[in-house]
C-alpha cells in the first residue's frame, strides 16, 4: 500500500495520546475484553489489535502471554507503540484495505476507533479484511458510538481534558443527527519553552485535576486562551460517523459473520443513550 492512502490523522496527537490517553483508555478496555473475548480463547491465543494506538493494550495481552500484533494507519502512533511493547509485530496499514492472511484467533478495536470509517462501505471493507485475517471460529470484537449516544453527549461542550504545568488539552465532540456525521475536536495548548513555571498557578492546575473538580477544570479548558495567553493553541478535527447498530451488523453478516451480539460495557444488551455498543461476531467453518 502507498503511505498516502494510511490513516495518517493521528501523527500530529501522538506523544500526547502516548502519555494520556492511550493508558487511560486501556485500562477502560480490559473489563470488557476480558469478559467478552479472552475468557473465550486459549492463553497463548493470537491477537490483533486493530487501530492499536499507541500499544498500551497490546503491551498489557502480550504480558498475560497472548501472541499480539497491532495495526494501526498511524506511523507517530506506531513509533510510540514499538517502545510501548517492544516484544509485539506491529503492522502500519489501513483498516480499510489490510491484507493479513487467517491467523488470528480473535481480532478487537477499542476505543470507538471504528467511528472514524466514515462511509458504510468502508466499514463492510474493513470487516471483509478482519474476516479474511481470522481462523475457522476466530472472533472480532469492536466498540463504537452509536446515533442516539452521540446526539445526547456530542454537544460541542469540553468533555474531556486536563492542565499539566507546561502543557493542557481538551476535547469537545460535536454530532450532526441528520447526517449523523461528526467530529471531536483536539485542542493543545503548549507553554513556550523559556517560560519559568509560575507556582502558583502550577499548585491551581494540579488542583483542577482532581476528578471532583471536573466540572470546573472542563469550564477552565474551554477558555484556557485567556488564563495562557503565551501559550501556543493548536488544533485538529477528527471526522467520525455515527453508524448505526442495525447497519453495522448488516455490514457484518454481509461479509461472512455469524453469531453477532450487541451489548454494553456492562453486558446489557438494550443499548441506550449512555452507553456505546460492543460488537462481537464469529468468523464460521
Ligand atoms: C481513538 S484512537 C484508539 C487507539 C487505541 N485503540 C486505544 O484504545 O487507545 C484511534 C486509532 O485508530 C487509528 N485509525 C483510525 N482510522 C484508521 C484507519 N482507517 N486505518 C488504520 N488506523 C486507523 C488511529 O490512527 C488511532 O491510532
Amino acid at each position: 500500500m502507498v503511505l498516502s492512502d494510511r490513516y495518517a490523522e493521528y501523527d500530529t496527537w501522538a506523544w500526547l495520546y502516548n502519555q494520556t490517553m492511550g493508558g487511560q483508555y486501556c485500562q477502560n478496555q480490559l473489563r470488557p475484553l476480558e469478559r467478552l473475548l479472552l475468557s473465550k480463547l486459549a492463553p497463548n491465543a493470537k491477537l490483533l489489535d486493530l487501530c492499536c494506538g499507541t500499544g498500551q493494550l497490546v503491551e498489557m495481552l502480550a504480558q498475560q502471554g497472548y501472541q499480539v500484533t497491532g495495526l494501526d494507519g498511524s506511523e507517530a502512533m506506531l513509533h510510540y507503540a514499538q517502545q510501548n511493547a517492544p516484544q509485539a509485530q506491529f503492522v502500519l496499514a489501513d483498516a480499510r484495505s489490510f491484507q493479513l492472511p487467517p491467523l488470528f484467533d480473535a481480532v478487537f478495536s477499542t476505543s470507538a476507533s471504528l467511528n472514524h470509517i466514515m462511509t458504510l462501505d468502508n466499514l463492510k471493507a474493513v470487516f471483509q479484511s478482519v474476516h479474511a485475517s481470522l481462523q475457522s471460529n476466530g472472533l472480532f470484537l469492536f466498540d463504537l458510538n452509536h446515533p442516539a449516544q452521540m446526539e445526547k453527549w456530542w454537544g460541542g461542550q469540553v468533555a474531556e481534558g486536563e492542565i499539566a504545568v507546561n502543557y493542557a488539552w481538551s476535547i469537545t465532540p460535536m454530532y450532526d443527527a441528520i447526517d449523523r456525521t461528526g467530529y471531536f475536536q483536539v485542542a493543545i495548548f503548549q507553554a513556550p519553552q523559556a517560560e519559568q513555571i509560575n507556582l502558583f498557578k502550577g499548585s491551581i492546575y494540579r488542583l483542577l485535576n482532581l476528578s471532583l473538580l471536573t466540572r470546573l477544570r472542563l469550564k477552565v479548558l474551554s477558555q484556557f486562551q485567556n488564563w495562557e495567553q503565551n501559550w501556543q493553541r493548536s488544533s485538529i478535527r477528527y471526522s467520525v460517523r455515527g453508524h448505526t447498530v442495525e447497519e453495522v451488523e448488516s455490514a457484518l453478516k454481509s461479509v461472512g459473520f455469524t453469531e453477532i451480539s450487541v451489548q454494553t460495557i456492562d453486558g446489557d444488551p438494550a443499548i441506550d443513550a449512555n452507553h456505546s455498543a460492543y460488537f462481537l461476531c464469529c468468523k464460521s467453518t
